[in-house]
């Protein structure tokens, strides 16, 4: 089983990003499953149905969120028809949508769970004890599953990694829009990386204006933040490859496409 995951998308720089390359990855990775985090592609804040819909066309087969999942009214609209869009399965009891899914690909399923940190971010319910829940029902279906978990510390998810190890295939950060080094396969068999890092503009800084961001940190004052557009744009992912019988991972790869790092077939 072979995965690939792209990391936050930001905006239409984000998105064209993906319209331009994920042609290219699918030719050279071939995935069954292609994977987008989509929190931030509407603006960089949420994602609107139509945005969904281009994800899905341009060969995506779910789309994962985060903390901004809630950012476009619009999502309220469409979430509990998106057979594919998974939002954090630790939200609230009650919130709409849904943290796991389950996709099937010739005779094999394949379960996407999405899970969200709580350091540094809102005190929502525990990621871990969701975690537990989700892959007991996982692994009752299938040995195939992967986790998208956005969270902002580095700790928590290195602390979610070797909470999984052995019972899921792969363990993967996204949210800080920072591609991390640290790529391995855990001893249990789960592949692991802290953050898949960021699909969107290159020279902003976490895609957004740098002039908004920088009069934040140097005067404290209120500022809008709007996705650097009109720039050079970067795209970030990670591949994966499972072992067919057990689920747990053969390799894991980091992806990152940008002026300083081309893009060689
Ligand atoms: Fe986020």
């Amino acid at each position: 089983m072979n995965i690939l995951f792209i990391g936050d998308v930001v905006g239409s720089p984000g998105r064209d990003m993906v319209k331009e390359y994920l042609p290219r990855l699918k030719e050279k990775y071939r995935p069954q499953i292609t994977i987008i985090n989509g929190e931030n592609a509407a603006g960089g804040k949420g994602i609107t149905e139509k945005i969904y819909r281009q994800f899905l066309e341009q060969g995506a087969q779910a789309v994962t969120l985060g903390n901004h999942a809630w950012d476009n009214r619009e999502i309220f609209e469409f979430i509990d028809q998106a057979k594919y869009l998974v939002r954090p399965a630790n939200f609230p009891k009650n919130t709409p949508g849904k943290g796991i899914i389950f996709l099937k690909i010739n005779s094999f399923e394949v379960a996407v769970i999405n899970l969200q940190g709580r350091t540094f971010m809102n005190p929502i319910d525990c990621p871990f004890q969701k975690a537990d829940e989700l892959v007991a029902l996982a692994r009752t279906r299938t040995p195939f599953i992967f986790v998208d978990f956005h969270a902002e510390v580095t700790s928590e998810k290195q602390a979610m990694g070797w909470y999984l190890d052995g019972r899921v295939s792969a363990v993967v950060g996204t949210h800080t829009h920072v591609q991390t080094a640290d790529n391995r396969i855990l001893p249990g068999g789960t592949a692991y990386l802290t953050d898949v890092g960021m699909t969107g503009p290159y020279d902003g800084i976490l895609g957004v204006e740098r002039e908004a961001v920088l009069k934040r940190f140097l005067t404290s004052l209120p500022v809008r933040f709007e996705v650097t557009t009109g720039g050079r744009n970067q795209l970030s992912a990670v591949h994966m490859v499972l072992d067919q019988k057990t689920g747990l991972a053969k390799k894991i790869e980091p992806i990152l496409i940008n002026d300083d790092h081309p893009w060689y077939s």
